[in-house]
């Protein structure tokens, strides 16, 4: 049965697609993988499908939702890395949840997923900037959640309400199985002293929650998102590398 992961948090632009992107895809080096674009930008999509978002009409994660099973809305990047695509409609989603669905709103991306969880070691969820409805059915239907941490202040404030929204509005009400995997720091300016600041205060504050690899911020990872993630060259590799690390991190986190 496949682990579930949703990686988010409400502050935007911190790395949780590119972050789930690349998981996904070093993942899929060993491990047969999902992932899920749940955030109408699309980013996810473009980044793994190397295709323009508009190609997918009618076929992402909103017409997956309506008809609870993902399998016609999957597109196949590699034998091992499968995605289910997102555009800008997938906003409209609340709008489906609250007035024509008439169950539960907030496990349906859950019921959705059982129908193809035997089929995947992992699905990876790429949650939008917010805690809006898609976040609360990525991590209800999730049994490990990834939280992005930015260097930057205002983040560290976000960190903290993201994880009092897992657990009182996600693990208490809906999902007591969720666990959190860990907050992983991304765009990592080595030189920047306040950038080592705001990782020593999110360590002192969060201890062994927060993995022990940083993502640096590289040109090359920026690039992955136009040109596709690529392991070809030494620059490719190297800055890979940080990335490697971390999953074997969510590897020893998620066994067992
Ligand atoms: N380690 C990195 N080094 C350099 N650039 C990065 C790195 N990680 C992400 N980026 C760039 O930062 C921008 C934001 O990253 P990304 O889209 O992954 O964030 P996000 O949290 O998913 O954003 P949103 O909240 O809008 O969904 C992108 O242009 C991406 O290419
Ligand atoms: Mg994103």
């Amino acid at each position: 049965m496949a682990k579930v992961i949703a990686f988010g948090i409400q502050k935007g632009g911190v790395g949780k697609t590119t972050t789930t992107a690349i998981t996904a895809w070093l993942l899929a080096k060993t491990y047969k993988v999902l992932a899920i674009d749940f955030d109408s930008q699309g980013n996810l999509t473009a980044m793994l499908t190397m295709k323009n978002i508009y190609d997918f009409e009618n076929k992402t994660a909103l017409e997956m939702m309506k008809e609870k099973d993902p399998r016609p809305y999957i597109y196949e990047v590699s034998e091992n890395l499968h995605v289910i695509p997102a555009n800008d409609f997938l906003a409209q989603l609340p709008l489906y949840l609250h007035r024509q669905y008439k169950g539960n709103p907030y496990i349906v991306l859950k019921e959705a997923l059982e129908v193809v969880q035997d089929q995947y070691d992992f699905i990876l969820i790429d949650c939008p900037p917010n805690l809006g409805d898609h976040t609360v059915n990525a991590c209800c239907a999730a049994d490990y959640a990834v939280a992005l941490l930015q260097s930057e202040p205002f983040c560290l404030d976000a960190l903290e309400r993201y994880l009092e929204f897992l657990s009182e509005a996600v693990k208490a009400k809906v999902n007591p199985n969720l666990q959190l995997a860990g907050v992983l720091t991304t765009m990592v300016d080595s030189r920047a002293a306040l950038d080592a600041s705001i990782i020593d205060v999110a360590k002192e504050d969060y201890e062994d929650l927060v993995f022990g690899v940083t993502i640096k911020r590289r040109t090359r990872i920026k690039e992955f998102s136009t040109n596709g993630i690529s392991d070809r060259t030494k620059q490719d590799q190297e800055a890979l590398e940080q990335y490697n690390m971390f999953v074997q991190e969510l590897l020893d986190r998620v066994k067992g």
